[in-house]
């Protein structure tokens, strides 16, 4: 793995690293929604309690339970080091509460992840609507430790807790016809800010994967992170992590999931077709038009590092696109 630490290019501000990626992104998303960045600065503004808050506990905005003991999968070894829990909890992309990504954990006081149902449909045998935690109960659970690179040349590892995706497929027993997953994400304009202020965005949230990358093995349906369940800026209470693909294919806080036999319509590619691929396989040699996707910068403590082909996860699914 080529580690590409270089002092002098880690100590550059942020905004010399990944210009582009971080402050473009948002004024894409501003014009999309036809806001100006005096009004979008305006409209976030962070409750002094949360501003003046610290520790990892209060990074939650929801209480988090803690989740059973597990050994982490030896499977998927990382060759990089965890990335701090607080650091992961107050970073995050999750627009349907801010385009701010340090004000997401700050902007989700009126979410709740419990109860929480998730509607499993189209192209299967056993349809069903699945409580959350009789889905946790139901399903075999496992720690895995992933990298997760964002599409703006971020990168984080995190320990998920979870289950593979392909369990739930076995579950509810697709039909021969089923050729795609469709993903989608909660729509409730009256808790979660960036819904009701920008209603022109394509609302809700959904993403999409083939039926032979559902069933792969890195696909994971997360229910926790760093040993108890998931806090709401990760997508609680249950999120889809493919660390194979840019973060956003990894979609959060999912209420159903469809069985079709077309490729779904999804979010970010639907918004700006030209920035964000349907597929979104994580690949060097193929800049965003804005910025290059060469290197990545680790959250919290800013090494860089060389951009691996499908996040270094090709062994695994370079069989897909062959
Ligand atoms: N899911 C929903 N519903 N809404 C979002 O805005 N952002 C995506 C993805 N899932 C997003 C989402 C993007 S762009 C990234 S990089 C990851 O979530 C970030 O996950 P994290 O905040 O847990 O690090």
């Amino acid at each position: 793995m080529a580690f590409i630490r270089k002092n002098k290019i880690w100590r550059l501000p942020d905004h010399e690293i990944t210009p582009e990626a971080v402050f473009q992104n948002r004024r894409e998303f501003l014009r999309l929604m036809g806001f100006s960045t005096t009004a979008l600065a305006a409209s976030f503004i962070v409750p002094r309690a949360w501003a003046k808050s610290g520790g990892e506990e209060s990074a939650r905005a929801e209480k988090t339970r803690v989740l059973p003991r597990l050994e982490t999968n030896p499977a998927y070894p990382i060759r990089r080091p965890l990335t701090s829990e607080r650091v992961a909890a107050t970073y995050n992309n999750f627009y349907e509460f801010s385009p701010e990504k340090e004000g997401v954990w700050q902007a989700m006081g009126g979410f709740k992840t419990r109860p929480w149902q998730v509607r499993i449909g189209g192209l299967v045998n056993k349809p069903g609507v699945y409580d959350i935690d009789d889905l946790i109960r139901q399903m075999p659970m496992e720690e895995r430790v992933y990298r997760l690179r964002c599409v703006e040349a971020w990168a984080m590892v995190v320990p998920w807790y979870g289950f593979p995706l392909r369990e739930l497929m076995k579950t509810v027993a697709p039909k021969s016809g089923a050729t795609y997953l469709k993903f989608t994400s909660f729509y409730q304009p009256g808790i979660a800010p960036g819904q009701k202020r920008y209603p022109r965005m394509p609302w809700p949230y959904t993403e999409g994967l083939s039926l032979d990358e559902a069933a792969n093995e890195l696909s994971l349906l997360a229910i926790g992170i760093y040993g108890h369940t998931l806090p709401g800026q990760h997508g609680g209470p249950v999120r889809l992590v493919v660390p194979w693909k840019y973060g956003y294919k990894s979609i959060k806080s999912v209420v159903a999931i469809e069985f079709t036999d077309t490729r779904p319509a999804t979010f970010w590619n639907t918004a700006l077709p030209d920035e964000y691929g349907y597929e979104a396989n994580v690949d060097p040699d193929v800049p965003h038009p804005r910025w290059s996707q060469r290197r990545e910068k680790m959250l919290g403590t800013g090494e860089i590092y060389a951009t691996q082909k499908f996040n270094g996860y090709g062994d695994l699914t370079a069989y897909l696109y062959a």
